[in-house]
């Protein structure tokens, strides 16, 4: 999940897929490289011993299974940590990127069908590392005046790793969040993203539900949160899963072609 623009739901729909596949007993890891460490706090995992900060550190003295936790949310879900300390790795002092960090140490994970790595908003080095480190990535964006040239700095950065340094990598899709199916704003956003990135724009868009900031403040998956919206928002993930896995999966590029609208 990457975008440069804060607050537009990378942790949200990093956890809103991290519960569908709980849901579907798939074994999950989410890997927290914001600083903010939202995402870890929700998943309020029980004892922290290592957090992402130090399994990059490329000394190989932390391995990913040494700080891999539970997360409060049960068994299938395990967290890396994020914590404040990621921000130096933002921005390498040296200015000579480690590109292949985050990669060397996903490479000791084992029995896991799917690793989740929630970005900062910003399209830096760890989220350069993390784009180097995976099959698929998925923008995400809200429907407000600067989507479309968010959405185009993004794209931008997954095909320079993608050409560089990871030629598996795919743009997944872009996630249009917090739609409000009142608004004549956002429906004109959604319109001019739709125009530009056409099978690119994921189909449904995830509309505005307080359920989905509820469950957060509850250390909940959205999925087991009792409300209508919980509902909605939780089908909505279950079909966004589907779709990130077969991108993974397939190498096959963007998955919604062909999706009605
Ligand atoms: N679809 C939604 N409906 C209602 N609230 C939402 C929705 N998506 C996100 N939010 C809320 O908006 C806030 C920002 O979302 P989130 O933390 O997921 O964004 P982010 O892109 O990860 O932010 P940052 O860039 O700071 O990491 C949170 O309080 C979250 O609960
Ligand atoms: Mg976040």
């Amino acid at each position: 999940m990457l975008s440069l623009k804060g607050g537009v739901g990378k942790t949200s729909v990093t956890l809103g897929l991290a519960g569908a596949a709980a849901a579907q007993h798939l074994r999950c890891v989410v890997v927290d490289l914001d600083p903010q460490a939202n995402a870890t706090t929700v998943l309020s995992p029980g004892e922290v011993m290592f957090t992402a900060n130090d399994v990059l550190a490329g000394d190989h003295a932390v391995s990913i299974s040494d700080a891999l936790a539970v997360s409060g949310w049960g068994e299938p879900v395990s967290v890396l940590a994020g914590e404040p300390a990621l921000e130096r790795r933002n921005h390498p002092p040296d200015g000579v990127p480690g590109r292949h960090h985050v990669r060397t140490a996903l490479a000791g994970l084992r029995d896991t069908d799917l690793v989740l790595l929630d970005c900062p908003p910003s399209l830096a080095e760890l989220t350069r590392n993390a784009l180097a480190a995976s099959d698929a990535a998925l923008v995400v964006t809200e429907p407000t005046a600067f989507a479309l040239a968010g959405a185009q700095q993004a794209l931008d950065a997954v095909d320079a790793v993608r050409r560089s340094h990871n030629l598996r990598l795919r743009p997944a899709g872009i996630v249009v969040n917090r739609f409000r199916a009142g608004s004549a704003e956002h429906r004109f956003r959604l319109d001019e993203l739709i125009a530009a990135y056409r099978e690119l724009v994921i189909d449904p868009v995830l509309p505005e539900r307080s359920a989905v900031s509820r469950a957060q403040g509850a250390g909940l998956p959205v999925q087991r949160w009792p409300s209508p919206g919980a509902r909605e928002v939780a089908r909505i993930f279950a079909g966004y899963l589907g779709l990130v896995m077969s991108a993974a999966g397939s190498g096959a590029g963007p998955f919604s072609k062909g999706a009605s609208r």
